[in-house]
């Protein structure tokens, strides 16, 4: 997660989640949604309560995604739209005061997070909600669509990077053609003095925007960030790299500040 962890969570659960070989038969193990923070309801609630005070641009980052969504996506009245790790979708809150896709798919692997976003976008008939983990959506493919636009933010740097692959290939694989993908996450500098100030940007942001009696609390997500285990971030390079090799066209970064990235391709 990207903050909170103010409270122990670690006693609640096995942090013991990432890539790992069985011993004897040499084939790797998944990574497990219920192993992360996330699956913890403290947890979730806390990166709700604050993470539009502790996220810097994060409004920026949406209007150009909705700059994006107008320029490509908008004239399509049939447009079909999936989140990815939603969470309680502020995103698409914001979208949908600007534009009327035919349809939303919210996923996530967290029912409470899934309870936030119905209560924040209400039950309308163009909503779908489905709780599911990416692994599970990789291992079984339980998606029946495709989608105009695929969107996902601040989830899938959860993901060790062979399962990004996986996500991002099927990501490609439900897209309509001519679809898009718009990823907006966290990624590492491969040059650590960069990311060194990419984080200090981050606590700049994080000086200057919460009110004064936060401030001393929520300066220490950026390390907070640094030491979950639960974020695997990974370059910026290897993903647009990856999102070549799967066949994406015309992948490009959108717009960045320090370690935030909006990224993506088109099919
Ligand atoms: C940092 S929050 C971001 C939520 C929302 N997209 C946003 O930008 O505010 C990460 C979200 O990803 C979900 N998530 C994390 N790992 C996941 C996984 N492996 N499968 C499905 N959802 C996952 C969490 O439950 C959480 O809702």
């Amino acid at each position: 997660m990207l903050a909170g962890q103010r409270r122990d969570y670690l006693s609640l659960i096995q942090a013991d989640f990432t890539d790992k070989a069985i011993p004897g038969n040499g084939k790797i193990e998944m990574s497990k949604f219920e192993k992360t923070r996330w699956a913890v309801n403290e947890f979730s609630q806390d990166y709700r309560d604050d993470a539009n005070i502790y996220l810097p641009f994060r409004s920026q980052f949406f209007e150009i995604t909705k700059s994006f969504y107008e320029h490509f996506i908008s004239q399509n009245i049939k447009a079909k739209i999936l989140d990815l790790g939603c969470g309680d979708d502020l995103f698409i809150q914001e979208l949908l005061k600007s534009f009327a896709p035919a349809m939303v798919t919210l996923v996530d692997g967290s029912i409470e997070m899934l309870e936030a976003a119905k209560k924040r976008l209400g039950n309308q008939a163009n909503l779908h909600f489905m709780q599911a983990s990416f692994q599970e959506l990789f291992a079984n493919d339980t998606l029946t669509e495709h989608f105009d636009f695929i969107y996902s933010s601040l989830a899938i740097h959860h993901l060790p990077f062979a399962e990004k692959k996986k996500l991002y290939t099927l990501i490609h694989k439900h897209l309509s053609p001519g679809g898009h993908f718009v990823h907006y996450d966290v990624v590492v500098s491969s040059v650590e003095q960069l990311e060194k100030w990419y984080l200090s940007l981050w606590r700049q942001w994080i000086q200057q925007h919460p009110a004064e009696e936060r401030r001393e609390e929520l300066l220490g997500i950026p390390n907070q960030y640094k030491s979950n285990r639960d974020n695997i971030p990974d370059t910026l390079d290897s993903q647009l790299e990856a999102l070549e090799q799967i066949g994406f066209r015309n992948v490009d970064c959108y717009f960045k500040y320090g370690i935030f990235s909006l990224f993506g391709g088109s099919k």
